[in-house]
């Protein structure tokens, strides 16, 4: 595996794997785990070589959020991705992302408007502008992202049709389910945030999303069933919730009565230092 943190070297290492076949790009900002892995391996599974980026984009992240604290582990990270067979770790100082004098943003409206995009201003505004830059350092045949992060998906989606990203010019964007602990909690660089209790409570959010949408299956009003969900999560030891709503899987418009179109179940809380996210399709 070559690590590489300057773009003219990025180019150049790549150019000749690219006569391989296709080239896949994994976009992360670190501290990897297995949720992570996931896409690497199905990255494997689809292309020749495999990319995987590193970086904590400072665009996606408020004032008050935790960009300083949020976790950094290189050495350990690169280690992961070389034993996965990881052809080249893209590893860009920031000048290589946002150099001096640097003044454009990419804005996705619609997609981007409600639940995280409500509560984090900017934050797919960041979000887009960085993966738009990395399919243009990286030429990538596919890119992957996980399911985990669905309305994050829904709006490189709604980017990639909306700048004709289109192969052959640039990737097919790929979704891959997402990773969960033995307890069902969805896995997340910021767990790492919790203490043992909160740890220990976690796992309610999943187990109280399923209870709700049982229950919308069952028949029960969808605003019934999401306020039955904040009270459990209250209850457990949840400090708020930002959102816990039933929305359109792929535009994200609200539902209020499950229709034919697949509906989508989004929910962030907060416990402790930690702002937990997760998604579930209704039925
Ligand atoms: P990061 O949070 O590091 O996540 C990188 C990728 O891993 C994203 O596509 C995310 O959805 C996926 N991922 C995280 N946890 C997962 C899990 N438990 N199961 C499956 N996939 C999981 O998302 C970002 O970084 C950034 O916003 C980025 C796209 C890199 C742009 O900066």
């Amino acid at each position: 595996m070559q690590t590489i943190n300057q773009l003219d070297a990025l180019r150049a290492a790549l150019e000749p794997l690219r006569r391989d076949g296709p080239l896949a790009l994994v976009p992360t900002m670190g501290a990897l785990h297995e949720g992570h892995l996931a896409l690497v391996r199905a990255a494997r599974e689809r292309a020749a070589h495999v990319v995987v980026s590193i970086f904590v984009n400072p665009r996606q992240f408020a004032a008050n959020e935790d960009l300083a604290s949020y976790p950094r582990q290189p050495q350990a990270d690169a280690a992961l991705l070389a034993a996965e067979g990881v052809s080249v770790l893209w590893l860009p100082s920031a000048e290589a992302i946002y150099p001096a004098g640097y003044a454009t943003t990419v804005s996705v409206s619609g997609v981007s408007d409600g639940l995280c995009g409500a509560v984090r201003p900017g934050h797919f505004d960041g979000v887009a502008t960085v993966v738009l830059k990395l399919f243009n350092q990286v030429s990538p045949d596919i890119a992957l992202f996980g399911e985990k992060d669905w309305q994050q998906l829904a709006v490189i989606r709604r980017m990639a049709r909306d700048l004709d990203l289109t192969r052959p010019a640039a990737p097919a964007i790929i979704g891959v389910p997402t990773v969960r602990e033995a307890d069902d909690l969805a896995r997340s660089s910021r767990n790492a945030y919790l203490t043992v209790e909160q740890r220990a409570a976690a796992p309610e959010l999943p187990a109280a999303m399923r209870a709700a949408l049982a229950a919308i299956v069952g028949g029960a009003k969808v605003a019934t069933a999401l306020e039955s969900l904040s009270d459990r999560l209250l209850d457990a030891g949840f400090a708020s919730i930002d959102y816990a709503e039933l929305r359109d899987a792929e535009t994200l418009e609200l539902i209020d009565t499950p229709g034919t179109r697949p509906a989508r179940l989004l929910v962030a809380a907060r416990i402790g230092k930690a702002r937990l996210i997760d998604n579930m399709p209704l039925g």
